[in-house]
């Protein structure tokens, strides 16, 4: 499947035929935001824009989901730029004795160099040492690779970082941030579980500053200018790109070691929203865990719940997360075409967990049990049961179908509990042969 956008790279001709052989609505045809027609619920992943209902398995792969990720992209996220033509790999760092020689860790860098991009791609690799190849999870960390183990040589950053990571001096990682995220990331429970981790840093990609000018969009944006054009890559759009350049490194560097069928995404808040994102843009995601993902991921857009942040305030906080053209609904969601259970029926029939903490409001956890809710209609479409719950569980208790859901005790932040759970989650979702 093509990650990217085919209907911009075709010249007009042949765009048109393309959209009239799917009959999809090319973004070109999409309608102003002012003249969407206002749903006040959940929009049934089911109805085309045209209203049509979806009859068939055909008409949902062949045109409603193609159309969904066109509708994300052009109204919310913007266009997640295509995959490169070139890239290089290169091992930067090879430890077969790490963690008392039970794994082996490993940091490899991607260049891209059609189009060349100035960026660097450092995916740090913790793999079990085991005889069948590992499922792998790939998780995008907040504070630099080096702050997931203890390991003198791994890669630190040299872009912008969060103050609030350890370790930061001037915007910049240190040193002393080494092991930093230890308990965030939980690498020895990953490996016991005979799992691997691939992480790598948002920054890499881009850093999490209101400007672009450090990140990869400009590169990839119709505006040729300094600011973004409506539906141009924005932040989340550029970070799931990311995810999609892990699994190419994975499948084409680490098919030995690592089962290529059981890739798993993880993300915590921001970073959980692009891991939703990246799973229903690309198929190669077996399985995705968006945690404590809220607003712009996993949270509904469209609550009435005030605790919750809102598209309003998260258009007003992190304008660079979504593409101009989203900053339109904060006033409106109702004429949002899609809510994000669509996001998540993107990814059917394949396993999503949503987990949440009890006292992390912001992040919508009775909504997000709708957004499931309102998805699971896709996968029993398809055949595969979607959600079992009717209503949220109790605190501590996984819901374990397809569309899976857990909220604990506990505030926003990801736990070596909260692996346990994800873990559990995976043996019974994405099992091995
Ligand atoms: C803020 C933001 C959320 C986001 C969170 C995070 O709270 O409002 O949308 O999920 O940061 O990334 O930790």
């Amino acid at each position: 499947m093509s990650h990217s956008h085919p209907l911009r790279r075709c010249v007009i001709g042949s765009c048109f035929v393309v959209a009239t052989f799917w009959g999809i609505a090319a973004a070109a045809d999409f309608p102003p935001v002012s003249e969407l027609k206002p749903q006040a619920g959940l929009p049934d992943p089911l109805v085309m824009l045209s209203g049509q209902k979806v009859q068939s398995k055909e008409q949902w792969e062949n045109k409603r989901r193609p159309e969904l990720k066109q509708l994300f992209q052009h109204y919310m996220y913007g266009y997640l730029p295509p995959k490169p033509e070139e890239v290089k790999y290169e091992v930067r760092l090879l430890d077969e004795k790490f963690l008392d020689g039970k794994a082996t860790l490993s940091e490899a860098t991607i260049s891209f160099l059609k189009p060349t991009l100035k960026h660097k791609l450092h995916v740090l690799l913790v793999e079990p040492k085991s005889k069948t190849p590992a499922p792998v999870f790939i998780g995008m960390n907040f504070c630099g690779n080096h702050a997931l183990v203890d390991h003198p040589q791994v890669h630190i950053p040299e872009s912008w970082i969060y103050k609030s990571c350890a370790g930061v001096e001037n915007d910049q990682a240190t040193e002393k941030g080494r092991g930093g995220q230890k308990d965030v990331w939980n690498v020895d429970l990953i490996v016991d579980r005979g799992y691997a981790l691939a992480s790598f840093y948002s920054g890499d990609i881009d850093p999490d500053t209101k400007e672009f000018t450090d990140g990869i969009e400009p590169a990839y944006w119709k505006s040729k200018t300094a600011e973004p054009g409506p539906d141009d890559t924005a932040a989340i759009a550029a970070w799931a790109w990311g995810y999609h350049r892990v699994v190419d490194f994975l499948i084409a560097e680490r098919s030995k070691s690592i089962d290529k069928n059981r890739i798993a995404a993880v993300g915590h808040s921001r970073n959980g929203k692009t891991t939703l994102l990246a799973a229903a843009m690309d198929e190669r995601i077996a399985l995705a865990i968006p945690h404590q993902a809220g607003c712009g991921g996993t949270g509904p857009s469209r609550t009435s719940d005030t605790r919750a942040e809102s598209v309003k305030r998260i258009n007003a906080a992190f304008p660079h997360w979504f593409c101009s053209e989203f900053k339109k609904f904060g006033d409106h969601t109702e004429l949002l075409p899609f809510d994000q259970n669509c996001l998540v029926a993107l990814c059917a029939p394949r396993p999503v967990l949503f987990t949440n903490a009890e006292e992390d409001l912001w992040a919508n956890p009775d909504g997000q049990f709708d957004v499931l809710q309102a998805a699971s209609p896709v996968y029993e479409f398809l055949g595969v049961p979607g959600l079992s719950a009717k209503s949220r569980p109790e605190l501590n208790q996984l819901v374990k179908s397809r569309l899976g859901y857990f909220i604990r005790p506990g505030k926003h932040q990801m736990t070596r509990d909260d692996w346990k759970v994800f873990l559990d989650f995976a043996d019974q979702q994405m099992p091995g042969k």
